[in-house]
This record gives C-alpha cells, sequence and structure tokens, in this order.
C-alpha cells in the first residue's frame, strides 16, 4: 500500500511507478533530505506539535536511516516514489507507526524544495573551492612566465606580443568573476522554503525560524506558493556552471592547439595526456578535448531546466521532478573537469622558445612601428598607412620587419632611425604596454598580486560557509 493509497482503489500501474518513480536518481538527497527532517522534528518537539518524546525516537530513527542508507543496507523501492517517501517508510519499518508523526505540517513540495537547496550549498561551496585550485595553478604558472613572450591573436592571426603570464591571468579572472557569480547566488539559495506545506502554508503553528536557523539558512521563503514552484536558483546554479564550462572550454581550446606540432608552444604531462591505440606516436590533450567537449551537455541542461519551467502554472506540478538529474551531472561534470585542470596546468611544460621564435618570425610589433612614427610627429592614420606599404615590401622580400637594414626602412619614412631596433624588439613592445591591465612585466604582476588578494577573500568566504554547513 502507498503512504498515499488511502484514495485509491486499485494499485499502480507498473509502468506508471516506473515512468514517474525518482528515487533512481533522487536518493542522491538522502543526506539532505533527513538533515531536513531532522530540523523540521525538532522544531515540531519544541513546538508542542507532537511530544518531545516522540521527536527524539523519531530523531534516532531517521539517523539510523541515513546510515543504513549510506551503508547500502536499505531497500529503497520504486513503489515508494521518491527519496521522500523511502525515507518515511524505512523510518515506520524503524520506529513503528509514531514515524507516521515525521510529515506533519509538511509536504513533499517543500520538503524537496528544501533538499535541493541543501544540496546546492554544499555544491557551491565545494565548486568555489575548485575554481579556486584552477585559479591558484593559473597563477603559479603566470608568475614563471613574466618574461615568457608569446604572439596575441585576434583572428587567429599574430596580432601583438603578451606575456604569457598575461595570457594565463586572463582566464584567473574569468574564473573569478565565475567564483563571485556562484557567491552571489548562494544569497538566493541560502533560503529555507520549509513551511509553504503542499502550497499554502500549514495550519499547525510551526516556527519556520527556528528551522531556518538549526540549517543555517540566512532568511526563509517569502511566499509559500512561491517556495514550491519555483526553481530559479537552479537554473541560475546552472547558468553559472555553464560559464564557468564555457571558460575551460575556451583554456581547454588553447591548450589543445598550443600542444599541437603547428604552435608547438607547450607539451602536457604525460600523466595528463593519452595514446592511441593504432598510431604508437600519439600523444592527444584528450582532457582539454574532453572538458570542451562536456560543456555542451552542462549547456543543454542549462535550457532544458528552463525550458521545463516555461510553461507551468502555479505551484508545483510533478514537471519540476525533472529539476535532478541535470543538476546532479552538472555538479559531477564541474567537479570533473575542475579537479583536472588544477593539476593539468600545473604539469604543463611550457616551451619559451618555440614562443619566442614564433614571435620574433611575424609581424606583431608591426603597430609598434606605426605608433614610433606618430611619437615622431606622424598622424597615426598616416603612419598606419607607411606601416603598411613597410609589411608589404618585407613580404616580397621574406623578412621580418627587424631584418630590414635602416636605408630599406627610411624608403617608407625618414623619420626613422637607428633607435628603430630597439623600438621593435618584442621585449620592448611588451614593456611599452605599461598601462594598468597591459601586458608589460609590472603590469602582469599588479594582476597576479590582485589575483593572489581576492583568491585569499574567497578561501575565506569558503571557510566560514563550509563552518556553517558542517554546523
Ligand atoms: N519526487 C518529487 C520531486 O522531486 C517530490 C515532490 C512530489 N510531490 C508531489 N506532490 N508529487 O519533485
Amino acid at each position: 500500500m502507498k503512504l498515499w493509497g488511502g484514495r485509491f482503489t486499485k494499485p499502480t500501474n507498473e509502468l506508471v511507478d516506473a515512468y514517474t518513480s525518482s528515487i533512481g536518481f533522487d536518493q542522491k538527497l538522502a543526506k539532505y533530505d533527513i538533515q531536513g527532517s531532522l530540523a523540521h522534528v525538532a522544531m515540531l518537539g519544541k513546538c508542542g506539535i507532537i511530544e518531545q518524546d516522540e521527536a527524539e525516537t523519531i530523531a534516532d530513527g531517521l539517523k539510523h536511516v541515513l546510515n543504513k542508507i549510506l551503508a547500502g543496507e536499505a531497500t529503497l523501492s520504486q513503489a515508494d516514489e521518491d527519496i521522500h517517501m523511502n525515507v518515511e517508510r524505512l523510518l515506520i519499518e524503524q520506529i513503528g507507526p509514531v514515524g507516521g508523526k515525521l510529515h506533519t505540517g509538511r509536504s513533499r513540495n517543500d520538503q524537496v524544495a528544501l533538499d535541493m537547496r541543501l544540496y546546492l550549498r554544499e555544491a557551491i561551496v565545494e565548486i568555489i573551492g575548485l575554481l579556486g585550485a584552477v585559479q591558484t595553478a593559473l597563477t603559479e604558472q603566470a608568475k614563471q612566465h613574466l618574461d615568457t613572450i608569446l604572439p596575441g591573436y585576434t583572428h587567429l592571426q599574430r596580432a601583438q606580443p603578451v606575456l604569457f603570464g598575461h595570457h594565463l591571468m586572463a582566464y584567473a579572472y574569468m574564473l573569478q568573476r565565475d567564483v563571485e557569480r556562484l557567491q552571489d547566488s548562494w544569497k538566493r539559495v541560502n533560503k529555507m522554503p520549509l513551511g509553504a506545506g503542499a502550497l499554502a502554508g500549514t495550519t499547525f503553528p510551526i516556527d519556520r525560524h527556528f528551522v531556518a536557523e538549526q540549517l543555517h539558512f540566512d532568511a526563509i521563503t517569502e511566499n509559500s506558493l512561491d517556495s514550491v514552484s519555483d526553481r530559479d536558483f537552479v537554473v541560475e546554479f546552472l547558468a553559472a556552471a555553464s560559464l564557468i564550462s564555457m571558460h575551460l572550454s575556451r583554456l581547454s581550446e588553447e591548450m589543445v592547439q598550443w600542444s599541437s606540432a603547428e604552435f608547438n608552444f607547450i607539451e602536457l604531462d604525460d600523466a595528463f595526456s593519452t595514446g592511441s591505440s593504432m598510431m604508437p606516436q600519439k600523444k592527444n590533450p584528450d582532457v582539454a578535448e574532453l572538458v570542451r567537449g562536456k560543456s555542451g551537455r552542462v549547456f543543454g541542461h542549462l535550457m532544458g531546466m528552463l525550458t521545463t519551467l516555461k510553461g507551468l502554472p502555479l505551484a508545483y506540478n510533478k514537471d519540476m521532478q525533472e529539476d535532478k538529474e541535470g543538476m546532479f551531472d552538472t555538479v559531477e561534470t564541474l567537479k570533473g573537469a575542475l579537479g583536472l585542470f588544477a593539476p593539468m596546468i600545473e604539469t604543463m611544460h611550457v616551451k619559451q622558445d618555440n614562443m619566442y621564435h614564433a614571435v620574433r618570425n611575424d609581424f606583431s610589433n608591426a603597430t609598434d612601428l606605426a605608433d614610433y612614427l606618430v611619437a615622431k610627429g606622424m598622424a597615426f592614420r598616416e603612419s598606419h598607412a607607411v606601416v603598411g606599404q613597410t609589411v608589404l615590401y618585407s613580404i616580397e622580400q621574406g623578412k621580418y620587419l627587424l631584418d630590414l637594414g635602416l636605408e630599406e626602412l627610411q624608403q617608407f619614412s625618414n623619420l626613422i632611425e637607428e633607435d628603430i631596433y630597439e623600438a621593435l624588439a618584442p621585449e620592448t613592445v611588451v614593456a611599452a604596454r605599461n598601462i594598468p591591465g597591459g601586458t608589460a612585466r609590472v603590469r602582469v604582476q599588479e594582476q597576479v598580486d590582485d589575483i593572489e588578494a581576492l583568491l585569499e577573500t574567497n578561501r575565506q568566504w569558503t571557510e566560514e560557509q563550509a563552518a556553517k554547513l558542517e554546523g
């Protein structure tokens, strides 16, 4: 007999059980479900809604049930639909009919909303920690490469030389915004929905604030209909996760390119590369490729959740059970990628000579020739044209700007003097971009210092929240 079987005269069709049950995936919520129930039952006892000794019996029973589930000793059944009813069934088996008092003043609708928030809080703290490890790996590599020059690209054409440290710090800042987005979402995740009941609230004199305090929520949700029917905190998480995945995917793409023979800028450590079953010479950047590939499923989960929610009338609808698998998968996917990325970046071997060679054999100092002429009084638009002609001439001669003799250069402008060679050297070109945010060594060092300070702030935030969650 179902826990809700009273008004039914027939058992549920087996196919219906199989189709509608969520126990196959929401058993992941067991720990949070029982954590929430412990707070709820403590409140029921405190408010005199059930007897204090009944509350204690139920609490003990719940702990027992959790241990059984975690040890894999509990039988979870499809007929009991979901984790909430399975736990209740196991509780009643454990302690007898008094277990039936647990669900007083509560519905699975507010219960599942609570579980989702409890789960996501922990996931957010963990993911911010993992993002920090990747940011640290990027920053440590950047510090090793404050003198390593490589071509910076636009349109994947060599554009202007930059420091490799500067390039890596760009990603450290992307991930910093990802951290801040997750921290911001925390304000909305960390509200306690229990008490909403099925949709309208409850007739019992419950104390929602007490439950919120027990579970370390900052506040209670404000509207019972909203509490059980919205999952915008899940959408927000999936959106933040999509941006993280997108950033990791771009960095992955660069690592794939850089480790190709065509670029030959880095070599990934053997421990983070894989081979080919047929071609003995191959060393493939599979991890980077898979991180790039898996961004697709994360974006998909975001679209899936938005689409599931878009046509739903208030309040709870069974459609919302679809909120779970995408969220779980997103958390697992992110954890996998971030966990691998930190050591993959730490151990990556940077081929600075090849990078420098690439810079030396391109026209990425052409802007600097134009700027040189401007400094000597020529209008930028005119200097742009002059340098364009110089580049064209160089290409015809099979040379780069630094290979041209002084007389050759002076054909294009008599403003050009001997100091041009110093001005066009990659080191000078990089050092000249000495404005905040620029690629000059001192400016990249500023970025490193800034990120290191932010990492410390992130670490403190994470520790504070983790300490609260552990209670
Ligand atoms: N398994 C359900 C879910 O995840 C729990 C809430 C069910 N509520 C209900 N009235 N059927 O959404």
